[in-house]
């Protein structure tokens, strides 16, 4: 029983520190402090056992030598009931993944998968930053998950049935995926045409990269426009760089301001919001209560402003899903204000749905039960 109890103060303690530096990776902090954040995080997970067994089990109450758990001073008290309440906290979170259900809004899901290493012959990986993580067995990034997705939203417009959106994000060019792997999954996208393109961010990891938007997102062509918006990660290199070069490249920067939009006949209202790292949120005040609102949001933490707006359909990033999901319990790290409650997935928050993508790479080339994915999505009115 003593053994059970330390195991279960272990499992509390790391997840109330992953809590934490989840919340804490959802501020606008710069990447080198954020970074020693992590650090420590990685130190007090790694020690704590070693301590809590040398500490109660060992010496002072020796709980694991046959001391009794009736003469914890309050020290010990405190840690156990600490870390007590992070094992209930992880079995709220547990609970609610599994319960969640994907809402009525979403009327239809297909996907299919492309093994891109397989087809290439080998895995599309350079020697770069966490080069090793790209190259760990069983790994999924770069099996490539194109999902389709029908959304039937009751304030479509009816010229609007039927209105397609292709949905980016998450790309990170950094150099350890190759530029191939992100020319592949292009190709792949150019099989199915769209009124939108929308890239909700963090773009790229490393500038010499930026070259390679003249071969993926240049390429890329739908009727009614191509918008972006940028990421915290692209706001750790230059952000502004990027944004002329995307516009280069033929995309539109929505950020920090609402686009008017003709698609079919049909007005649209576009808006951009980059915050906390950049710009302001999008002022659609002065947008008539009848047109439809798609909102360009990095982090799915901007959902209450997005409903105050009574944005229609939301469109972030940011989360990757968690990018590792373990069995039963489900994504882990995910750098949101709620921790991984919109790691990725559906979500009717009445009035806004908000769709929240896997991305397609990440800093940290390594997924698991977590495919890169790229989202065409249908607008059904209903
Ligand atoms: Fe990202």
């Amino acid at each position: 029983m003593a053994y059970l109890i330390f195991g279960l103060a272990v499992l509390g303690h790391t997840t109330l520190w992953i809590s934490v530096i989840n919340r804490l990776h959802a501020r606008p902090w710069p990447e080198s402090l954020l970074r020693k954040v992590r650090h420590l995080h990685d130190v007090c997970v790694l020690l704590f056992p070693i301590l809590l067994v040398i500490g109660a089990g060992w010496l002072g109450p020796q709980l694991l030598r046959g001391g009794s758990w009736l003469s914890l001073d309050w020290l010990w008290i405190t840690v156990f009931g600490v870390c007590g309440s992070g094992c209930v906290w992880l079995a709220f979170v547990v609970v609610r993944h599994w319960l969640e259900r994907s809402p009525r809004q979403l009327t239809s899901e297909t996907s299919h998968g492309i093994d891109v290493a397989a087809e290439l012959g080998e895995r599309p990986i350079s020697p770069g930053p966490y080069h090793v993580l790209a190259t760990i067995p069983w790994n999924e990034q770069f099996t490539l998950e194109v999902t389709r997705k029908t959304f039937t939203l009751p304030r479509l417009p009816e010229g609007l049935d039927g209105m397609r959106i292709w949905h980016l994000s998450d790309w990170h060019f950094l150099g350890t995926i190759e530029r191939r792997y992100y020319e592949r999954v292009v190709r792949e996208i150019q099989t199915e045409s769209a009124d939108l393109f929308c890239f909700t961010g963090d773009l790229i990891d490393r500038m010499e990269c930026l070259d390679w938007l003249d071969t993926t997102f240049a390429t890329l062509d739908a009727s009614a426009g191509k918008l972006f918006i940028l990421g915290n990660h692209d706001w750790n290199q230059r952000p502004e760089e990027v944004r002329e070069r995307m516009q280069t490249a033929g995309w539109i920067d929505v950020a920090s301001r609402v686009e008017s939009l003709t698609i079919r006949g049909i007005p649209i209202a576009v808006g951009g919001d980059e915050t906390p790292w950049m710009g302001t949120e999008p002022d659609f005040s002065s947008v008539p209560e009848s047109t439809f609102r798609l909102l360009l949001s990095h982090t799915p933490d901007n959902l209450a402003r997005a409903r105050r707006a009574k944005i229609d359909l939301m469109l972030s990033g940011h989360t990757h899903g968690g990018q590792v999901r373990l069995p039963l319990i489900g994504p882990v790290f995910s750098p949101s204000r709620s921790g991984v409650r919109y790691a990725s997935g559906t979500f009717w928050k009445s009035p806004t749905l908000l769709h929240v993508s896997r991305g397609l790479a990440g800093q940290h080339p390594l997924r698991w039960n977590c495919r890169p994915e790229v989202t065409l999505i249908t607008l059904r009115r209903g």
